[in-house]
Order: structure tokens, then sequence, then C-alpha cells
């Protein structure tokens, strides 16, 4: 079953032709950051006006890779929330309109379901039910219990800001531009994480929910003394700073894994295309006896591809969405 999956719920406008839920044969991202870059953050209006340009492009290249028009597509899956609205109502009205004209069946996607099966696609191997997944993006930082496609309990999540948005919030302090986490990913690469004692949010609580909040006013109030650094100095303050992120996000993994006797881990969400990240925590999967599983950072971030996986499994329950489907800017996992 081939699916048309169409994601635009933030900044990325995105297009695939995915194959029983697993195999890519076309993931078209076409990415914003030149235009919200000079803003240090997407501007909602400039996102829509920017999808209604490129949504139906990026469809006719997706269609193209794979090597195929709308005839060969059984059914279409688009992200409906949670989102900016505004934005995630182009993808939605161009799949809707495929759908009827076509007579298709349409499903409505989660966006973090999307991201939950990216570790589907293109892999040999996929974890277990059920499974612990850690879904670091930038709008959520979240410990699920993944019972099976579909069927998610959250066990912990943050109580402020979200793993992406704590990066993306001090890259921009640091005047690194946006988004953060990947350039102040490249800048740790030479500095000493054991620089700056940063604290270590929510360690020993008991509980498994996030707080970076205080790690970002930490670094605000360093900048506030010491000035905004250069060389040497912010590499090491950005090699600090993800190190106490990891920790954090690692630590609580592992309290997770514990609980749940979880022999299979998986990391999801933009967040977990950092390197630090994914080495740390295949590290103590190693040392407490999990495997890990992750999708390429190029599937970790925002696409499409992913919204078809997930799109795929509601299909075949038999789940179909009215024309009347709507956006939800905020959505629980279902
Ligand atoms: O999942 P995603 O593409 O969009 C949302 O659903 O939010 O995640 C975007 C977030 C941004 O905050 C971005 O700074 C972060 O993922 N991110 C990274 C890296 N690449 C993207 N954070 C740390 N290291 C990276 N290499
Ligand atoms: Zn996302």
């Amino acid at each position: 079953m081939k699916i048309l999956g169409l994601e635009s719920s933030c900044d990325e406008t995105a297009a695939a032709v995915v194959e029983d839920g697993r195999h890519i044969l076309a993931d078209v991202v076409s990415s914003q950051v030149k235009v919200h870059e000079r803003f240090g953050g997407v501007v909602p209006e400039l996102a829509s006006r920017h999808h209604v340009v490129n949504v139906v492009p990026v469809i006719a290249e997706a269609l193209a890779d794979a090597g195929m028009d709308l005839a060969a597509i059984d059914a279409v899956a688009v992200t409906r929330g949670p989102g900016l609205v505004g934005a995630l109502l182009v993808a939605m009205q161009a799949g809707k309109a495929i759908a009827w004209a076509r007579g298709l069946p349409l499903v409505g996607v989660h966006h973090l379901e999307g991201h939950l099966s990216a570790v589907y696609l293109d892999s040999a191997e996929a974890p277990e039910f059920p499974h612990l997944a850690l879904l670091v993006s930038g709008g959520h930082t979240s410990l699920v219990h993944v019972l099976d496609h579909g069927r998610y309990v959250e066990l912990g999540r943050t109580r402020d800001d979200a793993a992406g948005e704590a990066f993306d919030k001090v890259a921009k302090l640091l005047g690194l531009g946006y988004p953060g986490g990947a350039r102040i990913e490249r800048l740790a690469t030479g500095g000493d994480p054991a620089a700056l004692r940063m604290p270590r949010p929510m360690a020993g609580k008991g509980d498994l929910d996030f707080s970076f909040s205080g790690l970002k006013t930490w670094v605000v109030n360093w900048v506030h003394q010491h000035g905004r650094p250069e060389g040497c100095a912010l590499a090491d303050l950005c090699a600090s700073f993800q190190r106490a992120v990891v920790a954090s996000l690692v630590g609580k993994t592992r309290d997770a894994a514990r609980r749940l006797g979880a022999r299979h881990v998986q990391l999801a969400g933009g967040v977990a295309a950092n390197g630090a990240l994914r080495d740390a925590l295949r590290a103590a999967g190693d040392e407490d006896g999990f495997r890990l599983f992750v999708p390429p950072p190029r599937l970790c971030t925002d696409n499409a591809a992913m919204i078809a996986a997930a799109g795929f499994h509601r299909v075949v329950r038999g789940e179909r969405a009215g024309l009347d489907l709507n956006a939800e800017s905020s959505l629980p996992l279902p």
C-alpha cells in the first residue's frame, strides 16, 4: 500500500511516498530556515504563506522521485496537529483535495506519532512492542510507553521548555541564529564539556518529568556576568550546556527503562539528531541492558515520510477522516 504523506506543522513543507509503512519511495522536505532565520524564530504567518507557495511543487517532486502519479497512490495521510494552525491547514487542505478528487482514504496523523513512527522507516530492525521512547523535539520532551502502533502512554514530560526549545533559546542568546540545536552541537565539538558546572535539572526527584528553563536561566545569568563568549569560551559554554541537557535526558530515560524493565528504547524527534545524545543513550543502553533504536538524523527532524508511516497503520485499521478534518494547535497523543 502506497501512502502519500503530507506535513506542514511548522517551517518545513514536506511530502513523501511510503510503501507499507516502511519503505521510503520518495521523501521531499522544503525548509524555510532562510525565511525565518533573520527573525530568530518561526514567524507563523510567513510560514503559512510559504507553505502555500511550496506545497504543490513539493508534492509534484515527491511523486516524480517515486516515479509515479496520483493514480498509484492508495491513501493520503496528513498531519492534523499539534502545530501552527495556519501552517497545518495548508498541507491538510492539499491532502483533502487530493483524497476527494481521487476518491482515496484520508487519515489525520498526530505529529508526535509521526516522530515515533520514523524508527520503522527503511530499517531492517525495529523496536518490539511494548517499548520506551524518549521523544525530544522543538515543542515537546516526553518519555512515552509505546504499547502498539497508535497506543501510547505518556510517563513524563517537561514542566516548562522542551529540550529543542532550550537549545534554540540558548543559541539565540549566544547570537548563533535559528535553529540553534545543530549550531550548538557543531560548536560543542571543539569545546570542553567539563569547563562549566551547570545544574542537573530535576535529577534525583523520583519522577520522570524534565525541566530546562532553569538551565537556560543559568546561561542567561552567566552571559550577563561574563559577556557574550567567543572562540574557545563559546565552544566550552556550548559543550557544557549540551552535556547538561544530555545528562538530564539520559538520566530520566535510564530511570524509566529500569522501572518498565524495557529492553528496547527508541529515541525520536528533532533533538534526536544530536550526536552527543545518541552516543550517550547508546552507551547507557550498553551498560543497563537495553537496545537503542534511533532513525538517521534526516528522519529525526520534521519530514512527511514519518507521517505516511504512522498513517499506514491507521488506514490498515480502517480509520478514515472526513473532509471536515480540522487542524489542532494542541492535541494529546492518541
Ligand atoms: O522535531 P523537530 O524537527 O520539530 C518539532 O516538531 O519541533 O525538532 C526541531 C528541534 C529544534 O529545536 C532544533 O534546534 C532541534 O530540534 N535540533 C537539534 C539538532 N537538530 C535539530 N537539537 C540538538 N542537536 C541537533 N543536532
Ligand atoms: Zn517535529
